[in-house]
């Protein structure tokens, strides 16, 4: 058995969970008294405006209801409720690309939230239940809005600011929103960029939903204003009163929208509660960072992805913790950014992806040197598999052989943290997720539904419902059903299917493998190969596309697309059709899904039933020798041509 990292004797007396004991009979106790467990949690940790009667509605599974008839708000619980003992804490500490800071402090915050609430309700209208798209950079008006958006009851819709505004436009019109929220543009590797403009070329068709744009300044570009439409943030926030009252919400009223990638084209708006989603956000926060008082905790994601938005926004504020939101990139001026910064600050606990840390190892591997880093007590990794290389670079070079590596397992579905070690208690693998946290019923079995035997790879499941769980597909709930519950069934209750692969060692400690679906993970960033397809499909040439990961170095995985052409002289280089396949994909998708390489083939592996083979297909890219039985394609000569195109 491999080697395991303990934890620091003398720092785990003061952990909240201090051994693996305490770890084990938090989980008897949840298995024991499943719903008796997360009762006394969410009595504890979150301020009801009135209490709930049901813990747990299984009636209409796979649709749970928790905290049934409780009433709270979200913004409430992140800002109000801490006023009396921290109001002049730093809730947000921003440092943008340029070096610019702000340090906003929790009174700071609700005046600057309760003003944009009711920018938003009295001079636009918005009311409890309508969308509201956010099309930001890294800035605190991003968190603000989203908090605004929770206060007065809107569900609000975070757009990552690297979408193009063909994808921007997917999201508003799906959502049916009526306002975005944006900004004029902001900084990247030093230079001001634009987002604006992706904004009016997005509401240029099909939006007829959205009636006015709110613009954030941040760079002072110079863009173009509709009128009637467009209206200065700045300008109207600040009429506006610091006090308004927040909503009283349902716990199950839906939080928020995020659109994530599955395996079809179409991105899913995936819809968190209020209730359930803030309960799993606060615990995760406290116990798997293990965040006290007066720390100062840093996430390097974007609000854009589901780990902005619990663990930059709602959950270390719900906690009352000091949260840094950086708006540039870990390489500029230089690879020392992020070390430089958490010299700066002291920051006690660093969250970050695993492509950072690669590209940060290979780029920049003296730079930690440079600074003193032993503020920091907790180091997380999310988002894709790490490798043991970044990790021992991550556990030895950023925290100095002493800090915990939590690599936490989850997805936008989750809400939260799922499998992951507790800082303190768990001792940790290389590249291990290690455990499920108590409460979570995680295992992996095949695909008759039988438990995997060690060292196996299986599907990675979940089998009793939680509480910050996705509630539905916005618009479609048939298609949540669909993508996440299959037959199988545990107690008589539905599984979740997380669409990764993940293998128990010898401890059943979980390491998770990849996805086991056609979606992949391009440096932490999650794509379907379908979107990414169907955007290549659009080229004029192209008569059949099929994209797959490659294993990349730093990205984790690459895009590599096979393509078949109307007319194979079409072209006579593949790099000339990479530059205008790339180019479709920006302006469909945007520069996250760039392809890597392609390859132009004569033909696609099929099935006799016309189905594409892409587990060859992967291999290939692999650089696998083919194992597989192929006397059932179409036409196994294929495969062969294949190969000799890749290796020529
Ligand atoms: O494949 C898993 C991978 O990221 C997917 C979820 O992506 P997304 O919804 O964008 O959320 C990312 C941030 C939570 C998962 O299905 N993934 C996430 N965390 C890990 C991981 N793969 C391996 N190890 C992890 N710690």
């Amino acid at each position: 058995m491999e080697e395991l990292y303990y934890p620091n004797r003398t720092e785990a007396k003061n952990a909240r969970v201090k051994n693996i004991c305490e770890y084990n009979e938090l989980v008897a106790r949840a298995t024991e008294d499943f719903e008796g467990y997360w009762d006394q949690l969410a009595k504890e940790k979150i301020s009801w405006f009135k209490p709930y009667n049901q813990v747990l509605d299984e009636s209409n599974a796979p649709f749970y209801k928790w905290f049934v008839g409780g009433k709270l708000n979200a913004s409430y619980q992140c800002i109000d409720r801490h006023l009396d003992s921290r109001k002049n804490k730093a809730a947000i500490i921003f440092e943008g690309e340029l070096g610019d800071k702000q340090i906003i402090t929790y009174r700071e915050l609700y005046h600057r939230v309760n003003k944009t609430a009711n920018l938003l309700k009295n001079r636009f209208g918005v009311k409890k239940g309508d969308r509201v798209v956010i099309y930001m950079p890294m800035i605190p008006e991003a968190a603000i809005s989203m908090l605004a958006c929770a206060r007065i009851g809107a569900i609000h819709s975070v757009v990552f600011g690297g979408f193009s505004a063909e994808a921007l436009r997917d999201r508003i019109v799906d959502a049916e929103a009526k306002v975005v929220m944006t900004a004029d543009g902001a900084y990247r590797r030093g230079k001001p960029y634009l987002l604006k403009p992706l904004v009016d070329e997005a509401l240029s068709q099909k939006c007829e939903t959205v009636k006015s744009v709110i613009i954030v300044e941040r760079n002072k570009s110079d863009i173009k204003w509709v009128a009637g439409r467009d209206f200065a943030y700045a300008e109207l926030v600040e009429n506006e009163s610091p006090f308004c009252e927040p909503e009283e919400m349902d716990s199950e009223d839906p939080l928020f929208l995020l659109y994530t990638s599955g395996s079809t084209g179409k991105p899913k708006g995936v819809q968190h509660s209020t209730a359930g989603y803030m309960l799993h956000a606060h615990t995760t926060m406290e116990n798997v960072f293990d965040v006290r008082e007066n720390d100062t905790y840093w996430s390097t994601a974007d609000v854009g992805w589901i780990t902005g938005h619990t663990y930059i926004v709602y959950g270390p504020l719900s906690m009352g913790a000091t949260t840094i939101m950086f708006e540039g990139v870990p390489v500029y001026p230089d690879a020392g950014r992020w070390w430089k910064m958490i010299e700066e600050y002291q920051v006690n606990q660093f969250y970050t992806a695993p492509t950072a840390i690669r590209l940060l190892h290979k780029t920049g591997a003296n730079e930690p040197k440079k600074y003193n880093l032993s503020s920091l007590r907790v180091l997380g990794t999310v988002g894709e598999p790490i490798n043991p290389e970044a990790w021992l670079w991550y556990y030895n070079e950023i925290g100095g052989g002493k800090c915990p590596i939590v690599d936490t397992w989850w997805q936008t579905e989750t809400g939260g943290h799922m499998i992951t070690p507790l800082p303190f208690a768990t001792p940790i693998k290389p590249a291990s997720a290690t455990l499920p946290l108590p409460g979570i019923f995680a295992e992996i079995i095949d695909e008759n539904g039988n438990k995997m035997p060690v060292g196996e790879k299986g599907l990675l499941c979940i089998t009793k419902p939680w509480p910050s769980m996705i509630r539905t597909i916005w618009g479609d709930p048939e298609r949540y059903k669909k993508s996440y519950f299959g037959d199988a069934k545990k107690d008589g209750k539905p599984v979740y299917f997380s669409g990764d692969g993940a293998m128990y060692d010898e401890r059943g400690y979980i390491t998770i493998t990849g996805r086991v679906d056609d979606v992949i993970n391009v440096s932490g960033h999650r794509l379907g190969t379908a979107e990414i397809e169907s955007a290549i499909a659009k080229h004029l040439h192209v008569a059949e596309v099929a994209v797959v990961g490659r294993p990349d170095e730093i990205k984790g995985e690459s895009v590599f697309a096979y393509i078949v052409l109307k007319n194979e002289d079409s072209f006579g280089e593949d790099v000339e059709l990479l530059k205008e396949v790339n180019k479709i994909i920006n302006s469909e998708i945007g520069a996250l899904a760039k392809c890597d390489s392609i390859i132009i083939v004569s033909a696609l592996p099929k099935t006799r039933s016309g189905k594409i083979m892409r587990r060859l297909l992967r291999a290939i890219a692999k650089g696998e020798n083919i194992t597989q039985d192929i006397s059932t394609l179409e036409d196994p000569a294929v495969v062969q041509r294949i190969v000799d195109k890749f290796n020529k």
